[in-house]
């Protein structure tokens, strides 16, 4: 049975949305399907490829495809769509610029927003908190190795500060 569909808060990237919500969608259906955020991308849908990921209000990766919709009633969240502040890219977009970390881009919203939330853990995180960070998400064409460059890049200058 489907079960009957419940009105739903929830705050994405800064917007509030109102909308009808089916126990059987996921947190992944509802910012693509309804709200048309597509830059937030279905793979497996099954929690192993990691190209889903958002950051919830702590700054925090997730993947949305394994969560039901109406676990986030009231919530706050940040998609890709997000990362960009009135027209200035995000410190690790323009990193992953300067350090060619992008191929067919399929999977770099997710890569994006699980960097991020290593970078928002402390700031400065270790070799260990990058490899443990971005071990749940997958790159088909390349790897991580530019990503993980470019993730150095930016907690290297936060270390500066
Ligand atoms: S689509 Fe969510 S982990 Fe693959
Ligand atoms: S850039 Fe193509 S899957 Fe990662």
């Amino acid at each position: 049975m489907a079960g009957k569909r419940q009105v739903m808060m929830l705050t994405i990237n800064g917007d509030d949305y109102e909308m009808l919500v089916s126990p059987r969608q996921t947190l992944l259906d509802v910012i693509r399907d309804q709200v048309g955020l597509t830059g937030t991308k279905e793979g497996c849908t099954t929690g192993s490829c990691g190209v889903c990921t958002i950051n919830n209000d702590r700054g925090e990766a997730v993947l949305s495809c394994l969560t039901p919709a109406l676990e986030w009633q009231g919530k706050a969240i940040t998609t890709i769509e997000g990362l960009e502040v009135n027209g200035e890219l995000d410190a690790l977009q323009n990193a992953f610029l300067d350090y060619g970390a992008v191929q067919c881009g399929f999977c770099t919203p997710g890569v994006l927003m699980s960097a991020r939330a290593v970078i928002n853990g402390s700031g400065r995180p270790s070799e260990e908190d990058i490899n443990d960070g971005m071990a749940g998400v997958l790159c088909r064409c390349t790897g991580h190795i530019k990503v993980k460059e470019a993730i150095r890049n930016v907690a290297s200058y936060n270390n500066k500060t």
